[in-house]
């Protein structure tokens, strides 16, 4: 979604912001602005479209040398994709630039008032209505943090900030409220920024605001305050992400990239949640007891986290056996639960800023529930707002499509359902050792894997023109069926299902002909036969299809046109294996089609709104 960034410094702030525009891009946006201050004046260039249409406008219309400015990518949600709307707005009188991530409920509301006051709007955005009022509150009586801390309790909704104040060439104001904002803290320089990346060249030293908080940026200072114009003490993290992280390397794309790290994540988890062949991922005791006197268990989650909260409900319910439910974010945010004490309630979210998911956490603790979250960012809304926390140690995932952290997701999903069957005295210690034992070759596996890739990749030249795909698994992966169909939708736009197989012949069988590409997930598991079943149903009705099968099995091959062999691997790790020639299949039919797999249209990396 939306994207900020300020620097104020000694480097030219046009080159730092331009380039920090670039490292926000795939979140996703439709159109970029920068406004620099200099000389006591605000210059402000913005242009719907990608970051080179700006940069192209900014070399017609040039913007005056300065080592102070913010920038920002826009997601339009209130006003339409257009010059105008983009970012940063300046106030009526030019004393305030704002950029904004997040909505503003009550913005007609305040817009009414201000108009009343002889405001003139020129977009039709709610971020120009922060603008105006901090502006009208500050010409009251000249006092700007009185005028911000006015203007923040007014605003209702949702909003990471930063501010140009034209008086003041030495401060960036920075403001927090269920939007994420960071402050990059440099040497005779610091940054803010909705998220690392569009700093970590500059300064590995970061500290993460909190909601309500407010901050001052200045060159060699920053200072921090709360809503009432408290003072903050904040302490800074070193943030460990390596140089690389943020960068493509040798690969064409983020996407392929992150396909390509899946083995070393499943290392890494296996590493620091194993120990003498047993998971140890509840370490923490009052977790362990708590996990221990839960009944039931509810997990929210969205898109593939969503995926991989089925697989967990799988493995949980068969492991350890407690009864899961799985529930999109967007749905359990919005309903009544019926649920008491004794209900956990887990939230699985890569960038843990997801809008719903954060929704769903909250209306949890409204309840009174217990939360865990499964994320992938430790510094993320939902790893600080759940009660406890497991991260999947992913590293930074910068394609849209979600890959390396749906393995870790899945993985640590796995690892938790075998610890507790485990403590609950339901798998014997030596079938756990067995199980971590396989866990550990996975990566090797996983590497084998990725030896296909031109072979999927001759496959997706075989599909890249249909119009429609489904993807058929069952049981441990049937969720592998919606990866893999979601996986495509996003990054090549074809329209695609996934489906239960075994529910395919009571409606989906009507859509199969010989133009239908149906991709059959079936390794050796406990489904295996059912599923073959529902291939004998497709190939009858000619149906093209594409199986993703264990090597030497003749049966699948018989009904098959063509074969992805993956390495066998007990069934409890077979989503894992069998997610990832699908992520290699809709990497490589968007490419066929031209699409961007690392920006797909229309959507974001973390969906900040609800
Ligand atoms: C994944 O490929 C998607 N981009 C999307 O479905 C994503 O998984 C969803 O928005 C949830 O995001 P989160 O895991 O960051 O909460």
């Amino acid at each position: 979604m939306c994207g900020i960034v300020g620097y104020v410094g000694y480097k030219d702030a046009e080159s730092v912001l331009t380039v920090g525009l670039h490292k926000l891009e795939y979140r996703g946006y439709d159109s970029a602005g920068i406004a620099v201050l200099k000389d006591g004046k605000i210059h402000v260039r913005k242009k719907a479209g990608k970051i080179h249409e700006l940069e192209r406008y900014l070399v017609e219309k040039n913007l005056p040398k300065s080592n102070i400015g913010i920038a920002h990518t826009r997601w339009a949600t209130h006003g339409g994709v257009n010059d105008t709307n983009a970012h940063p707005h300046l106030s009526q009188n030019g004393i305030f630039a704002v950029v904004h991530n997040g909505i503003i409920d009550n913005f007609s509301h305040l817009k009414g008032y201000l108009e009343k006051q002889n405001y003139h709007f020129k977009s039709d955005t709610d971020t120009e209505v922060i603008a105006n009022l901090l502006e009208y509150h500050y010409l009251n009586d000249r006092n700007l943090t009185k005028a911000i801390l006015k203007t923040v309790n007014e605003l209702e909704g949702s909003f990471a900030l930063a501010i140009l104040f034209k008086e003041d060439d030495d401060l960036i104001i920075g403001i927090r409220k269920d939007s994420p904002l960071i402050v990059g803290l440099g040497e005779n320089e610091n940054l803010v920024a909705s998220d690392q990346v569009a700093f970590l060249q500059h300064t590995k030293r970061a500290i993460f605001m909190d909601n309500g908080e407010i901050t001052l940026v200045r060159r060699r200072m920053v200072e921090f305050m709360n809503f009432s114009g408290e003072p903050v003490k904040k302490t800074y993290v070193f943030l460990n992400h390596g140089d690389d992280e943020a960068e493509k390397g040798p690969y064409p794309h983020f996407m392929l990239k992150e396909i390509y790290e899946q083995p070393k994540v499943v290392m890494t988890n296996y590493k620091i949640y194993t120990r003498n062949e047993k998971p140890v991922l509840l370490r923490d005791l009052n977790l362990r007891k708590l996990l221990l006197n839960k009944t039931r268990i509810i997990i929210e989650a969205a898109g593939t986290s969503y995926h991989a909260g089925l697989v967990g409900k799988y493995l949980i319910e068969t492991f350890a056996n407690i009864p899961v439910e799985v529930d999109y974010s967007s749905e359990f945010s919005y309903r009544r639960l019926a649920a008491d004490s004794r209900t956990l309630v887990i939230a699985i979210s890569q960038s843990g800023e997801t809008a719903d998911t954060i929704e769903g956490l909250r209306n949890a603790k409204r309840y009174g529930l217990d939360v865990l979250a499964i994320v992938n960012r430790p510094e993320s809304t939902i790893a600080r707002e759940s009660d406890y926390v497991i991260y999947i140690n992913a590293g930074l995932e910068i394609g849209v499509a979600s890959t390396k952290a749906y393995i870790g997701q899945v993985q640590v999903l796995t690892l938790l359902a075998m610890e507790l069957g485990h403590i609950k005295g339901l798998i014997p210690d030596e079938e756990v050792i067995k199980m971590i034992a396989s866990m550990k070759s996975l990566p090797e596996k996983i590497e084998k894997i990725l030896l296909l890739n031109s072979h999927i990749e001759h496959i997706a030249e075989k599909i890249y023109t249909s119009d429609n795909v489904m993807f058929l698994g069952r049981g441990l992966n049937y969720p592998t069926a919606l990866e893999g169909a979601l996986k495509i939708k996003e990054v090549s736009y074809i329209h695609a299902i996934g489906y239960p197989a075994g529910e395919m012949k009571h409606g989906p069988l009507a859509l199969v002909d010989e133009r239908l590409p149906v991709v059959i997930i079936n390794p050796k598991t406990s489904a295996y036969e059912l599923t073959l079943s529902s291939a004998h149903e497709v190939r009858a009705r000619n149906g093209r299809i594409i199986s993703v099968i264990n090597e030497n099995d003749e049966l699948m091959k018989e009904v098959s046109d063509y074969i992805i062999y993956i390495p066998e691997v007990e069934e409890f790790l077979t989503p894992i294996t069998s997610i990832i020639p699908l992520q290699l299949l809709a990497y490589h039919t968007a490419v066929l089609r031209g699409c961007d797999p690392d920006k797909p249209r229309n959507l974001a990396k973390s969906v900040t709104v609800k």
